[in-house]
């Protein structure tokens, strides 16, 4: 995927992410590859909505109109958030995360890394009131056809699919060929194998162990799926 990150204009891209848990982001900026673009390629910023919120006690969700289960991100919330980061609407991309949004892709991916900046709206229970999406949103992407509990899991898939497209996030030559890559035309990366050669008759293909380099790539050429 080298030609990709070679064409990527301007950095550092800035990631904002809204959400009722910042503290939930430790994890992913201690590992790779987040953590080597940190402050470089990546300037993650977290916000969160109670820091912002303009009703009492940092109250930032209710019950739905109409009764129901569960309860709902509120719109005057999250525009509060926004109007304090960003003094206004912003000019950049605002995603919320959502089982009802645009499947995401490595396609998507690849498009979201063209960005200089980005938001990330995250929401958790019933999801956000849908004024939310149709006014302070420029679009929605989803994970997968499946429900999760929180959109901050959401996020943070979204943030390392982002990361290891940046220059300088993967070991040389690692991010080359990957799964779902333009270079193998959206197919699925060959097989590996690691020591031992053989484990309970299991045996590697010969070819990986005869130090032949052509018939190697040939190989794995051949086993994209
Ligand atoms: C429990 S879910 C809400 C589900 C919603 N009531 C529904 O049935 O579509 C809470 C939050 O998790 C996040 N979320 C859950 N599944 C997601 C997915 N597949 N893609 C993106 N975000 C998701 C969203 O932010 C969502 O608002």
């Amino acid at each position: 995927m080298s030609p990709a990150a070679s064409r990527i204009p301007r950095r550092p891209l800035q990631l904002d992410v809204f959400t009722l848990v910042p503290h939930a982001y430790a994890w992913l900026t201690e590992q790779r590859p987040v953590a080597t673009v940190l402050g470089s390629e990546l300037d993650l910023r977290l916000f969160s909505y109670r820091d912002h919120t303009p009703l009492r006690a940092g109250q930032v969700d209710d019950a739905p109109y109409g009764g129901g289960a569960g309860m709902v991100l509120r719109v005057d919330v999250v525009a509060a958030a926004l109007d304090t980061v960003y003094g206004g609407v912003p000019s950049h991309r605002v995603i919320a995360l959502t089982p009802q949004g645009r499947q995401l892709t490595q396609r998507v991916v690849e498009e979201l890394v063209e960005e200089e900046t980005i938001t990330l709206l995250t929401a958790r229970f019933e999801g956000f009131d849908e004024r939310i999406v149709e006014h302070l949103c420029t679009d929605t992407i989803s994970v997968g056809p499946y429900v999760l509990s929180n959109g901050d899991l959401s996020a943070m898939v979204v943030v390392d699919a982002i990361a290891r497209r940046l220059p300088g996030a993967l070991a040389e030559g690692s991010g080359e060929l990957e799964s779902f890559s333009e270079e193998l035309g959206g197919g699925l990366e060959h097989p590996h194998y690691t020591r031992p050669s053989e484990f309970r008759g299991w045996r590697v293909p010969d070819v990986l162990l005869s130090g032949d380099h052509g018939k190697v790539e040939t190989w794995r050429r051949d086993h994209v799926r």
